[in-house]
């Protein structure tokens, strides 16, 4: 057995953390989950889900992978206290990033779809572009030569390890999506719609949120955030030496928050300028804003932006989706980098194929949305408590002190971790699970 992968640079392990983190839950699932809570007293409740649960268990997730340096399964063992058997919260992550993937990648490769076809250009009524959709998804063959794509990319990325798939992949990546994003926000600035998009940002309306939209902040900060399954034990698990948790995880949910914001920026007044709604629902990216790109003058060339950015920001998440599993083989069964990624990947296609023919269902309900359900409402969640739990009461205050420091910022955030988080990752949970 080699030595365990690390981390070059503490940058290179923040751009991948940030990688994983903004991805299609960013840009695709936050502005519309935005327009349907009614804007922006929505994005307060947000906030303060990642600054109350976001954050403190950003730092948990860290902490456990770089104190054990294992992959989720044999970090919760590491921390074994008591007869129940930690690493299960361990296996729940690992299964978790296996069903995430495997539909992850089968939207991933409809955006590659996307992009290929703007490249062409939108053109034709409406109801042509929108039935675009519509028909790419009632078609396995295309639904599933994506998805064999989008699979085969992340494996050769991943089988050049941590440091120069991972983190080279991600420093050149993430500086694109920020510059991409860039150039989108100037154009969206220029719009029309733009100061009504500001105002529907900006300027509360709490008559529409229910207890439904606080669940629904904490599900998709905790997904954002790519929370709940052991992404963040992983990555954590490559860091070595010297570095400030509390900051790094700061920083990762900042920028994250941020993009989503940006995302809400280029969304929106493309949205408002054309008297279109804002809460259009999952078919925002592929559906309405095709419509208006053809239309839009430049829009040709800023369908080929957008799609490229969410392009990247898919791939970056998805590479840390498959890197859980792998990483639990290779330490698990003391097995190749090569073939830990050639068996997952295999087992990750094979499910996605699920999903990839949408007539395939359960009980009506498509493979693709009751994976997502399964994962997002539920496991993601309590694997989420499960953490907060061990790092909150099974771990001395003195040795996460030792090796996360002391300053009032870091005590607030493992009160938060201990108390709080919990408390309202159980409420989540309870209320998914219909209990109240
Ligand atoms: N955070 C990513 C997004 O916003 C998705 C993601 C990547 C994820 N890794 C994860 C979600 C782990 C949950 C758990 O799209």
């Amino acid at each position: 057995m080699s030595a365990r992968d690390a981390w070059k640079s503490k940058l290179g392990f923040i751009l991948a953390a940030v990688g994983s983190a903004v991805g299609l839950g960013n840009i695709w699932k936050f502005p519309y989950i935005v327009g349907k809570n009614g804007g922006s007293a929505f994005i307060f409740i947000y906030l303060a889900c990642i600054i109350l649960a976001g954050i403190p268990i950003l730092i948990a997730e860290i902490y456990i992978g770089k104190k054990s340096q294992l992959n989720p399964v044999g970090a919760f063992r590491f921390f074994q206290k008591g007869k129940f058997p930690f690493s299960i919260i361990g296996y729940i992550g690992v299964f978790c990033g296996i069903i995430i993937l495997s539909y992850y990648s089968v939207i991933t490769g409809w955006i590659c779809h996307y992009l290929m076809l703007s490249f062409r250009g939108f053109s034709g009524t409406e109801t042509e572009i929108k039935e675009i959709f519509t028909t790419m998804n009632a078609t396995p063959w295309i639904n599933i030569a994506w998805h064999t794509f989008v699979m085969g990319t992340i494996m050769l990325i991943l089988v050049k390890g941590v440091r120069q798939g991972i983190e080279a992949v991600s420093k050149i990546l993430m500086p694109m999506l920020g510059l991409l994003l860039f150039v989108l926000v100037c154009y969206s600035l220029t719009l029309d719609g733009m100061k009504e998009a500001w105002h529907f940002l900006t300027y509360p309306d709490f008559s529409k949120i229910s207890g439904g939209s606080i669940l629904e902040a904490l599900g998709t900060s905790f997904f954002t955030l790519s929370l709940g399954m052991g992404a963040m034990i992983t990555y954590g698990s490559y860091l070595k030496g010297d570095v400030s948790i509390t900051k790094s995880a700061v920083q990762i949910a900042s920028i994250d928050t941020l993009i989503a914001f940006l995302a809400g920026i280029v969304i929106f007044p493309i949205v408002f300028s054309n008297n279109l709604e804002p809460s259009a629902g999952p078919g925002l990216i592929f559906q309405t804003l095709p419509v208006l790109f053809a239309k839009m003058p430049g829009g040709h060339i800023v369908s080929v932006i957008f799609f490229s950015l969410v392009l990247f920001a898919a791939i970056t998440s998805a590479i840390s989706l498959l890197e859980v599993a792998v990483s639990f083989i290779i330490d698990e069964f003391k097995c190749s980098r090569i073939k830990a990624i050639l068996i997952m990947g295999t087992v990750i296609w094979l499910l996605g194929i699920l999903s990839a023919v949408s007539s395939w269902n359960v009980a009506g309900t498509p493979f693709l949305d009751l994976f997502d359900k399964i994962a997002s409402c539920y496991m993601l969640p309590l694997g989420g408590l499960c953490t907060a739990l061990v790092f909150g009461w099974a771990i001395t205050t003195e040795s996460k002190y030792k090796e996360i420091g002391t300053s009032a910022v870091t005590k607030t955030l493992l009160f938060a971790a201990k108390y709080v988080s919990p408390i309202l990752l159980l409420v989540v949970f309870l209320k998914e699970i219909g209990l109240f």
